[in-house]
């Protein structure tokens, strides 16, 4: 076992984590862990851009205006107009970093999305994550002060209540070296919560592999308290083809021009929204769900072909490319399209900071609950939440850090004095594709009281399983994150059953209207208890 002590332990490498990560100064020492490879997270997949009020006829209220009626009225109004109020000087960071967004005719192209009343998305073609990510991996690799740890797996964090010292406060994390197999102990100052979002709960998902809630559920476990897990946004397009492992067709194309059409090729959003194809993705995904329930088809078509094929090639070429490789040429043919899980609106909650409740600890981007979502996200406005609340928290942390840095205590070493190798891992990928499957099934994008109630009598059995296997095998990457899904599932689905209204991504036939009091859903870790500090 190795102990490391930082300044500062970022656990994640994704956009929130690599902006905090460059935000701080030089002469604080940084760790940056990721599960897998750095890039491994959502933001390398990120396509369509970056919500910003960067055109001359925009403006903060235009933007804060349509984050509130996206999230059907529920965002929180100071986390929204932090966000949007930072929106420029968080692209200039970018452009300063080297991001390179795309320009037409000498000027930073905006493309146009769902809900957004002006085109205001700044992007990198149809690959804007991939840009961010890769210029920010550069950056942080060539800085002294950042230390990154690959293949690094958060399992908890280390607080001093669970040492039975108090004040409280988190003092690091224990971490599954995945490569040695060993559990190390990383000290920090500050630790911060970078980890991304749950959608991998679901059985059909735009999320890359590690998507599995591993903040929330860390910090649920540490005592923090979590909010608005029931809002899980589907997002209408993803590519339907059996050989395609859910590759989003970014909403730009719909910004575009592309128009959603049944088998038949009649066009049907307008009779469900006036604004079409760009309503709010809560109602798309959940009229393509509508619509191929009532029609008895597998998936619906998104079709661009109308549009010159050179104005397609050259603003979707990721798209164009990948569509093609499955023998779809969308220049000429529309595209089979399905809704899929894709964003965790909920979260771990914070202050404008991303602070948490606990002491030392911080969450940022999609680990987090800010406020700025409400209901339901307005497309683009995860990226700009990463970037504006990572260099937020990168200000925060930096005051506290100038002013005081308490004695770090010792750590115990992680104990597996209890447990032996796991002999029978088909219990794990069982348990993952059986909550998956009833996730997808029972709590998906319309809901009813007794789906809600099916699915929480079949997690509590799970969480039964799950916990009695964690305490007597050693810890592994798939049960870390079993562990950690099956906890968020928990949580989606208890925060489901308190909702009793349809508000945003929330939908359920018993309470279909709105409620006229509009409330966040606030879970607290109140009993939890930590029967063995170290393990
Ligand atoms: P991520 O980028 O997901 O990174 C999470 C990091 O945490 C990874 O490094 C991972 O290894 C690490 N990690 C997780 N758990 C642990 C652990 N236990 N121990 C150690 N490390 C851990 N949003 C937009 O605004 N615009 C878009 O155009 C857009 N397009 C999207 C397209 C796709 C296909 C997807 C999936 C999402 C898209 N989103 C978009 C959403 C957006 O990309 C994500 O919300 C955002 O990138 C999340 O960034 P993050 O830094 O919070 O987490
Ligand atoms: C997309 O390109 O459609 C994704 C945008 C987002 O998730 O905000």
């Amino acid at each position: 076992m190795s102990v490391y002590t930082f300044d500062v332990l970022i656990i994640g490498s994704g956009a929130a984590g690599l902006t905090l990560a460059l935000s701080l100064p030089a002469q604080f020492k940084v760790a940056v862990l990721s599960k897998g490879e750095l890039k491994n997270g959502s933001t390398w997949h990120a396509q369509g851009g970056i919500a910003a009020v960067l055109a001359k006829e925009d403006s903060i209220d235009a933007h804060v205006a349509d984050t509130i009626v996206a999230g059907a009225e529920l965002s929180r109004p100071d986390a929204v107009d932090h966000t949007v109020r930072e929106s420029r000087s968080s692209i200039d960071w970018l452009i300063e970093q080297g991001v390179p967004f795309t320009r037409e005719s000498g000027h930073y192209h905006l493309t146009k999305e769902g809900g957004h009343s002006r085109r205001r998305i700044i992007h990198a073609a149809d690959a804007t994550g991939r840009a961010v990510e890769q210029t920010l991996i550069d950056r942080a690799l060539n800085a002294a002060n950042i230390t990154v740890y690959e293949q690094h797996i958060a399992i908890d964090l280390v607080t001093r209540r669970k040492l039975h010292l108090a004040p409280n406060r988190c003092i690091g994390a224990y971490v599954l070296n995945n490569e040695s197999g060993h559990v190390d102990v990383f000290r920090a100052q500050y630790t911060i919560l970078a980890t991304g979002g749950a959608s991998k709960a679901y059985l059909y998902t735009s999320n890359p592999d590690g998507a599995t809630g591993d903040g929330i559920a860390m910090a649920w476990r540490a005592g923090c308290r979590v909010a608005n897990l029931e809002f899980n946004q589907f997002h209408p397009t993803c590519l339907y083809h059996p050989q395609a492992k859910s590759f989003l067709i970014s909403e730009a194309v719909r910004g575009e021009g592309g128009i959603l059409r049944l088998p038949d090729g009649t066009r049907f959003m307008p009779a469900f929204d006036p604004r079409a194809e760009l309503a709010p993705r809560d109602i798309v995904a959940r009229t393509i769900d509508h619509e191929m329930k009532r029609v008895g088809c597998d998936y619906v078509y998104l079709d661009i072909s109308h549009r010159p094929a050179d104005f397609i090639r050259g603003h979707f070429p990721t798209i164009y490319e990948n569509c093609l490789r499955y023998g779809i040429d969308m220049t000429r043919e529309p595209i089979p399209v399905v809704p899929a899980a894709h964003y965790t609106c909920g979260g771990v909650m914070t202050d404008l900071a991303g602070a948490t409740d606990l002491e030392g600890l911080y969450a940022i981007g999609e680990t987090a609950f800010t406020g700025l979502h409400g209901a339901n996200r307005l497309a683009s406005n995860s990226l700009l939440e990463c970037i504006v609340y990572g260099r937020s928290a990168a200000t925060d942390i930096q005051t506290r850090l100038v002013e005081r840095q308490p004695e770090l205590d010792q750590v115990p070493a992680w104990d597996e004095s209890q447990v032996t190798n796991s002999d029978e891992d088909v219990i794990i990928a069982h348990n993952w594709d059986e909550l998956r499957r009833f996730m997808w099934d029972y709590v998906g994008i319309v809901r009813t009281n007794k789906r809600l109630q099916r699915a929480r009598h079949r997690i509590d059995l799970l969480q039964q399983e799950i916990t009695e296997y964690y305490s007597n095998y050693k810890v592994s990457r798939d049960l870390i994150e079993l562990r950690n899904l099956a906890m968020v599932a928990e949580l989606i689905i208890r925060s489901a059953q308190l909702r009793k209204e349809s508000r945003g991504l929330h939908y359920t036939l018993d309470y279909p209207n709105p409620a006229p009091e509009r409330r966040d859903t606030i879970l607290t870790p109140i009993n939890y208890s930590w029967p063995d500090a170290t393990r």
